[in-house]
C-alpha cells in the first residue's frame, strides 16, 4: 500500500515538473554586493498561483516576474540583468527602477517654491530626468520587512540630495496578492515644502522579455487628452483630446498600428512618449487607468492608480546592446512602459496638479498592476 502511495505521488510530481516549463529562477547571489556600505540583495515574492517576482534593494528594482500565459506556462516579462554589475555595467534605461524624487522631466532642472529658486542636475540635455544623476533607481533602499508576498522598503534622501529641498522619507511597499496584482504603494513626509512625483519604471513585453515585439500589444488607456510636448519632451502646459490622434487609445488598438504615423508629437518622441490625463471621477480613487493584451499567450495586463496621469513609453531609447536576462537582448521599440505619476513638469506648469508636499502633509501613491488570462 505504501508503496502504491509513493508510486503516486511520484507520478504526480513527475507530472508536474514536465507539463509546465518553469525557466529558472535568477540566482540571488549575482546580486551579492556592497554599495554605499550597504549590502545589495535580491529578494523573492511567490504567490499562490505561480506568480514570481524578484526584487532588488539597489535602485528598489523590480528585476523580474514570472507571468503564466493562458496554458499555464511562465514568462519573465520584464527586462533587467542576472546580476547587479549587469545594472552597473549598462547604459541607465531605468529597467524595473524605482523612480524619484520626480519621475519623468523637470525643464531646464529648475523650479522655485514661494521665494526660493532650486537647480537640479540636468541630466537630459538641458532638462532634469527621472531624479537626476543620482536619484531613487541608483540608492540602497532598506528592506523593513519581508515575508512571502511583501517586501517593505525605506530611503531617507537627505536635504539638497540631488538638489530637491527638505529631508524626504520615503516608504514604499511591493504587495504581491493572490489575485496576480502587484499592489505598490508609496508614502512619504518631507521637514520642508518640496516636490515629489514617484513611480516605477518597469518594461512589459507581453511575449517574455527579450522574446521579441510589442507592436503587436493591444493598449487601452483610459485618457480622453493627452499633454503634448516640445522638441525636449517637456509639456507645453496644453491638454489635447486624443480623437483623431495617433495617440487615440480609448478602444484597445495595436501598438505599431499607428506609431510611425507623420505626427508632429510621434516625431518628438521617437514613438510613443506621452504623458496621458487620466479620466478620474475624484482624485483619491483607484481606477483603471490602462490595459495591454497580448493574444498570442493570452497575458492580459492591466494598470490600476490615484494618479492623475500615465506616461507611455515604447522604449524609442533602447538599442539592444548590452544582453540581458539569459543573454537575450532589449532592442529598439521591445517593451513598453507605463508609469503612474503626476504630469511631466508639473513644477513649472501652474495649471498642472500641483506636485508640492508641504511639512504637514503625506505623499501617497498607489499603482497596481494585474496580470490574468484571455482566451
Ligand atoms: C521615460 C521617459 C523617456 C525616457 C525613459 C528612459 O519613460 O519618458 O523619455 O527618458 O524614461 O529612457
Amino acid at each position: 500500500m505504501k508503496t502504491a502511495i509513493f508510486q503516486f505521488i511520484l507520478v504526480i510530481f513527475l507530472f508536474s515538473c514536465t507539463s509546465k516549463p518553469v525557466p529558472p529562477t535568477i540566482n540571488p547571489q549575482a546580486f551579492d554586493k556592497v554599495i554605499d556600505g550597504k549590502q545589495v540583495k535580491l529578494y523573492t515574492l511567490k504567490n499562490q498561483k505561480g506568480m514570481e517576482i524578484t526584487v532588488t534593494n539597489w535602485g528598489g528594482r523590480i528585476v523580474s516576474w514570472l507571468v503564466p500565459d493562458k496554458n499555464g506556462v511562465r514568462e519573465d516579462v520584464v527586462f533587467g540583468y542576472d546580476s547587479i554589475n549587469g545594472y552597473l555595467n549598462a547604459k541607465e534605461n531605468y529597467f524595473g527602477a524605482s523612480i524619484g524624487r520626480y519621475g519623468n522631466r523637470i525643464a531646464k532642472g529648475e523650479f522655485s517654491i514661494g521665494d526660493i529658486h532650486y537647480k537640479l542636475a540636468q541630466n537630459n540635455g538641458v532638462n532634469s530626468l527621472h531624479g537626476g544623476v543620482n536619484g531613487f533607481s541608483k540608492k540602497m533602499w532598506d528592506v523593513v520587512q519581508k515575508s512571502a508576498g511583501e517586501l517593505s522598503l525605506k530611503l531617507v534622501s537627505p536635504d539638497m540630495d540631488e538638489g530637491y529641498p527638505g529631508e524626504l522619507s520615503v516608504s514604499m511597499v511591493y504587495r504581491l496578492t493572490n489575485d496576480n496584482e502587484l499592489v505598490i504603494q508609496y508614502d512619504a513626509k518631507c521637514d520642508k515644502p518640496t516636490i515629489i512625483n514617484l513611480t516605477n519604471h518597469s518594461y512589459f513585453n507581453l511575449h517574455g522579455a527579450g522574446n521579441g515585439t510589442i507592436l503587436d500589444h493591444q493598449l487601452t488607456i483610459n485618457a480622453d487628452f493627452f499633454t503634448p510636448i516640445d522638441s525636449t519632451l517637456i509639456p507645453t502646459g496644453e491638454l489635447t483630446p486624443v480623437g483623431n490622434t495617433p495617440f487615440d487609445f480609448r478602444t484597445p488598438t495595436p501598438i505599431g498600428s499607428r506609431i510611425n504615423s507623420e505626427d508632429q508629437q510621434i516625431r518628438f518622441g521617437l514613438g510613443y512618449d506621452i504623458n496621458y490625463v487620466l479620466n478620474k471621477k475624484t482624485d483619491q480613487n483607484v481606477s483603471l487607468a490602462a490595459s495591454v493584451f497580448e493574444p498570442e499567450s493570452g497575458r492580459l495586463l492591466e494598470v490600476f492608480t490615484d494618479q492623475p496621469g500615465i506616461q507611455f513609453y515604447t522604449g524609442n531609447f533602447l538599442d539592444g546592446k548590452y544582453p540581458g536576462k539569459k543573454g537575450k537582448t532589449y532592442g529598439y521599440r521591445t517593451g513598453l512602459c507605463l508609469e503612474t505619476q503626476h504630469f511631466p513638469n508639473s513644477p513649472n506648469q501652474p495649471k498642472f496638479p500641483t506636485v508640492q508636499l508641504d511639512p504637514d502633509q503625506v505623499y501617497a501613491h498607489t499603482c497596481i498592476y494585474k496580470f490574468s488570462v484571455k482566451k
